[in-house]
Parts: structure tokens; C-alpha cells; sequence
């Protein structure tokens, strides 16, 4: 007759069992992790898309696909995004099929999230065009020379020597007049990326620090290589999501006319109480875009459609 093998029991000292239990991290503390840097730019930094433009108000596009996921949002639903700044929302919806309705008041912010959310391209035909832009712009550029910037306000003077700042300046008029329409926007948003980049001033967020002087890059190389960023970023997208439906609207959030009230899900990050001007951090892109010339005009055509997130701004 065979007998049952022995029941072999093992037992943990309390020692090993206690080190085993708070090895082991709790649903809550796995939850935190996760989350850690959700309501930063941190993941967003170096992720495709998202990484073409580094808004510190922007939040981490993991917290989007989070909540999606959380609340099984499919192709089929749709999304919306009030405040939704740089379209990391939207960026998100359209990589999973999704289609999405964003509003954003600040023009120069609105533009980025536009640029980064139209993925219907002929990537050909985009490539052709920085190929030969670029090929141009290095045949040409030695006629920056001739660029006069006594007219941009200090802030943007004091970011870039002269020399820069005059190549900057050429490019922007060169994708003014000779880039085909349809790629225009995106050019511009390449070279308003690119800023930054290139400046010999600290321009790390949230405040531009004239006198901290870095070393400084060259304008036209910063600019190339952020267009042969986008460009990839943009093939990256898997085909079958190029086309999905995406609405960003310039606006004010608190009377938009969307075209539609109904939405499966509503994700937003507000402009909180945080002293944090959206205007007055977006001065340099702002300036040499030509949206302003002073800080009284950023005020009347930006800060004005803003909501006020500044408590300096309140009078009790
Ligand atoms: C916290 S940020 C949102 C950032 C966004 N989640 C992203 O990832 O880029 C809030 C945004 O609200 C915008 N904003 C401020 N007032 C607004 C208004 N009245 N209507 C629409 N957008 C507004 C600001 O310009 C800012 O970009």
C-alpha cells in the first residue's frame, strides 16, 4: 500500500515573515507610485509629441491613459478637455482612437496643441519640405545679416546675441515666405519650440533669467533638428490613428459653443490658484512671435481672456 507523501510545512521566523510583509508593497503604495508624477510635465518630457513643446502647466500624459483606462473609454466615445493647454489630452485620445474637444484661450499655446494634434499628413511631402527648406535656409542664411531687431521688446534681446537672434528672425521670415501653406504652422511651431533651445540666457521654466548665461546654440540648427524630431514623432503614429476626429477650439472655456454637450468623459487640469501666469511665462514666445510688443499688449490681447490664476491679481 503507498502511502501519501508527508505534509512538509514550512515556517518563517517572525523576523523573516515581518521583512517578507513590508517587502511586499501595499495596492495603496503601488496606487501612489503610479501616480507620483501626474500632475507634472515630467513624463511628458521625452515622450513622442507631447516632448515638442515643454509647458511646465502641462500634466503627464500617463494621468490621461490612467483615466481612461479607469473609465474604459473607447473608439466610439468622446472626450473633452476644457483648459486643455498643450493638448496632452487630446494627444492621448487620438493615439487610442478617441475623439476629443479641447478649448484653450492663450493663442500662442492654442496653436502648439493644433500643430500637435493633426496627424493627417502626406509625410512625403513634409519631408520633401524640410529637406529643402533646410538645404535653402543653409544657402541663404548668411543674408540674416541684414535682419533689424531694435524693434523686439529687451526680453527677447537679452535671450540671444545679435548674430542669433538676426538668424531666428531670418527663419521666421523665410517660413512666412516660401513654405507651402500647409506645412506653415508646423514650421513656425518648430522654430517657437526651437527658442528656447537656443537661447544664451537660462530660459529653464517658469522664469526666463536674462542674466544666468548659458551656452548658446545655433537658432538654425535648434530649428532643423526639431523639425526632424516632429516629422518622426509624427510617423510614429500607427496609421490606423492618423485620422481620428480631434477639435481644439481658441476660446474662452466658460462660453465655448462646442458642437456638440454630450461627452463620455470631461479631463481637465484648471488654472489654479497657484500664482502661475500663463501670459507672463509664455512673454518670449509671445514677443517674437509678434501676438505682442509690450507687456500692456500681452495684457489686453492674452491676459484678459485668461482666467485669473494669479492671487496677486485679486483685490480684496
Ligand atoms: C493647467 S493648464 C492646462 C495644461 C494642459 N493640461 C496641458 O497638458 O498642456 C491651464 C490652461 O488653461 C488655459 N486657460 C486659462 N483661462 C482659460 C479660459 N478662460 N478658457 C480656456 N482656457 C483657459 C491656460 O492658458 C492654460 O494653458
Amino acid at each position: 500500500m503507498r502511502h501519501p507523501p508527508k505534509k512538509v510545512t514550512y515556517r518563517f521566523s517572525p523576523k523573516t515573515q515581518k521583512l517578507v510583509r513590508e517587502s511586499i508593497p501595499t495596492y495603496a503604495e503601488v496606487e501612489k507610485k503610479i501616480r507620483e508624477n501626474f500632475g507634472t510635465f515630467a513624463d511628458s518630457k521625452n515622450a513622442p509629441i507631447h516632448r515638442w513643446f515643454q509647458y511646465p502647466a502641462g500634466f503627464s500624459y500617463k494621468a490621461v491613459n490612467y483615466i481612461l483606462d479607469q473609465h474604459v473609454i473607447v473608439p466610439g466615445h468622446t472626450v473633452y478637455d476644457p483648459f486643455v493647454g498643450t493638448g496632452t489630452t487630446i494627444v492621448v485620445c487620438k493615439q487610442r482612437g478617441i475623439e476629443s474637444y479641447g478649448v484653450e484661450a492663450h493663442p500662442f499655446v492654442h496653436e502648439i496643441a493644433e500643430v500637435k494634434t493633426d496627424w493627417d499628413i502626406n509625410f512625403k511631402a513634409l519631408r520633401e519640405e524640410i529637406q529643402n527648406t533646410s538645404l535653402r535656409l543653409e544657402f541663404s542664411i548668411a543674408d540674416a545679416e541684414r535682419e533689424d531687431v531694435s524693434h523686439l521688446p529687451k526680453l527677447v534681446r537679452s535671450c540671444f546675441s545679435r548674430h542669433n537672434l538676426q538668424r531666428l528672425l531670418f527663419i521666421r521670415s523665410f517660413v512666412q515666405q516660401s513654405v507651402s501653406k500647409r506645412f506653415q504652422k508646423l514650421f513656425f511651431v518648430a522654430l517657437t519650440c526651437a527658442l528656447r533651445q537656443a537661447s544664451a540666457a537660462a530660459t529653464g521654466w517658469p522664469y526666463i533669467a536674462p542674466k544666468k548665461r548659458i551656452k548658446e546654440k545655433d537658432g538654425l540648427e535648434a530649428f532643423i533638428k526639431q523639425l526632424y524630431r516632429m516629422i518622426e514623432d509624427l510617423e510614429s503614429v500607427p496609421p490606423e490613428f492618423r485620422k481620428t476626429p480631434s477639435h481644439i477650439i481658441l476660446g474662452d472655456a466658460r462660453n465655448s459653443k462646442l458642437p456638440s454637450s454630450f461627452f463620455n468623459l470631461g479631463f481637465t487640469s484648471p488654472p489654479y490658484l497657484n500664482n502661475y501666469d500663463y501670459a507672463d511665462r509664455t512673454r518670449l514666445e509671445t514677443y517674437f512671435n509678434g501676438y505682442a510688443s509690450s507687456w500692456g499688449d500681452i495684457t489686453e490681447k492674452v491676459r484678459k481672456k485668461l482666467i485669473v490664476s494669479a492671487t496677486t491679481g485679486f483685490i480684496s
